[in-house]
């Protein structure tokens, strides 16, 4: 008997997250030299991080013989200050990846299902399943979440509804106040995760206000990242913010030490480096803005983003998008296939640096006519 049949058949049954591919990989399987290779695969912070983070991550470094606070009692307090919640209503974890799978943890399980749309996060189905619970996917609109659809979706069994917002890989946008109708909209029994990886990204009047949300809401769990505008994705930090028994019961399955001191640090020190959010938003935008008119001129089509990277449509006229990802390895450029969302004719380009979106589009072009 193969071992692995003595796992339930719905964990045998996931099919497994599809990372970036690294650098070292790419350099090792075509014998490409590290520095030569430009990765824009993982919605990464290409800035690096400021002098501020590196600082407190220097001085935490001489404390890892320490475990760390389990608590994170800084962060939380910082968090608490810049967010006007209790420090009992606040979650953290090793990435907000953590965060979504301790919302599946708590709230998912056998019998019970979680409504999702088409195209959106890989994570959700993940953690869905990983319970033993039924994944709702609902069709896309315009790529983007059709709140209404979900709305109806909803069942007698749903305990959870994810929401993108921005959406990754399709960086599409629910507004304001369609989202908040939708948070009217469904039961109180039923939690509504809205994940916001891609907050400090947006311009300011796009910004739900999801925090004050939770004070009449105490079925929303608001999730955020320190591995995007913040550049702390390999130190791993997120967040959730929910009604404080939600966050209690989360808390209670979490791992004690699930976000380690180093990261704790910087966390606390990132969230108060307004200028490098700032930054980061100011390159992102012309980056932004340098990929569209790049891959336009190539006439191509993409999904307008809100979020750190765009997903062009790269397959046509009997080329594959599998195709173009390929060539673009061989010149030394990782982007993202998206053929596991449901977007096989598409490739996701994080935005890079202004060189780094260059390169890639000088890839792309003979990449398109080879
Ligand atoms: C929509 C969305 N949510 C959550 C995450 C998880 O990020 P992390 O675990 O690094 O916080 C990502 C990462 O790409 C994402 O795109």
């Amino acid at each position: 008997m193969d071992p692995c049949e003595l796992s339930p058949s719905y964990v045998r049954s996931i099919a497994p997250y599809q990372p970036g591919k690294p650098i070292s990989e790419l350099a090792r399987e075509m014998g490409l030299d590290e520095a030569s290779i430009v990765k824009l695969a993982s919605n990464e912070n290409p800035l690096g991080i400021g002098p501020r983070t590196r600082a407190a991550i220097d001085a935490a470094l001489s404390e890892v013989n320490r475990y760390p606070d389990g608590n994170g009692y800084e962060l939380k307090l910082a968090l608490s200050k810049r967010y006007g919640v209790d420090l009992s209503s606040i979650v953290l974890g090793n990435g907000s990846n953590d965060v979504l799978e301790l919302a599946a943890l708590a709230f998912l399980g056998p019998g019970r299902a979680a409504v999702m749309s088409e195209h959106a996060f890989a994570v959700y189905p993940l953690a869905t399943q990983a319970r033993g619970a039924r994944s709702i996917v609902v069709p896309a609109k315009s790529y983007g979440h059709d709140l209404e659809a979900m709305a109806k979706a909803i069942d007698e069994e749903t305990y959870v509804v994810w929401v993108a917002n921005p959406n990754n890989p399709t960086g599409t946008l629910a507004g304001p106040q369609a989202l908040e109708a939708f948070v009217r909209r469904v039961p109180e029994r039923v939690l509504v995760v809205i994940d916001e990886a891609y907050n400090e990204y947006l311009a300011p009047e796009l910004r739900a206000e999801t925090v004050k949300w939770l004070k009449r809401h105490p079925n929303l769990i608001v999730t955020r990242t320190f591995s995007k505008a913040y550049g702390l994705a390999g130190l791993r930090v997120g967040y959730a913010l929910a009604h404080a028994s939600v966050a209690d019961v989360m808390n209670r399955v979490r791992q004690p030490f699930n976000v380690n001191s180093v990261a704790l640090a910087a966390a606390q020190a990132a969230l108060n480096d307004m200028e490098f959010v700032a930054r980061s938003f100011a390159n992102n935008l012309q980056g932004m803005r340098q990929i569209e008119e790049g891959v336009r001129a190539l006439g191509l089509e993409f999904i307008p983003s809100h979020g750190n990277f765009i997903t062009v449509r790269v397959a046509a006229g009997g080329r594959s998008a599998a195709e173009i990802y390929k060539r673009l390895l061989r010149r030394g450029v990782i982007v993202r296939p998206v053929g596991g969302y449901g977007l096989p004719e598409h490739l996701r380009v994080t935005v890079g640096t202004a060189q780094e979106n260059e390169r890639f589009l000088q890839a792309l072009a003979p990449s398109l006519k080879e």
